[in-house]
C-alpha cells in the first residue's frame, strides 16, 4: 500500500501501523494512547479509505483518521508533513 503525504511518498511495510510508517519516514504526527482512545493522532484524509478492526472511541470528523489504529484498505493520500519541511516554513 503506498502512501502520499504533502511532502512525499513511501509504502506501508508488513505489520506496521500507519501512525508507526509516519514516524519512519520522518512525518510529524502527535500521539498519546496509540490504541484509538485519545484522537491526539488524528490526521485529514484526502484520498482513499481506511478502516477501524475494533472501532475506535475517540472522536473524529468524516474526513480524518486515527493512524494508531486505523487499517488501510487501499492507497492514502493524507495531510502530513515531513518533520523537516516544517522546520523551514511558517
Ligand atoms: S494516539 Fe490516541 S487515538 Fe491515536
Amino acid at each position: 500500500m503506498r502512501i502520499f503525504t504533502e511532502d512525499t511518498f513511501f509504502d506501508l511495510e508488513e505489520g506496521e501501523t500507519l501512525l508507526d510508517a509516519l514516524e519512519r519516514t520522518g512525518h510529524f504526527v502527535e500521539y498519546q494512547c496509540r490504541s484509538g482512545y485519545c484522537g491526539s493522532c488524528r490526521i485529514k484524509l484526502l484520498v482513499g479509505s481506511v478502516d477501524y478492526p475494533k472501532p475506535p472511541l475517540a472522536l473524529i470528523k468524516r474526513d480524518e483518521i486515527l493512524p494508531c489504529c486505523c487499517r488501510v484498505k487501499e492507497d492514502l493520500k493524507v495531510r502530513v508533513r515531513l518533520k523537516s519541511n516544517m522546520a523551514s516554513e511558517d
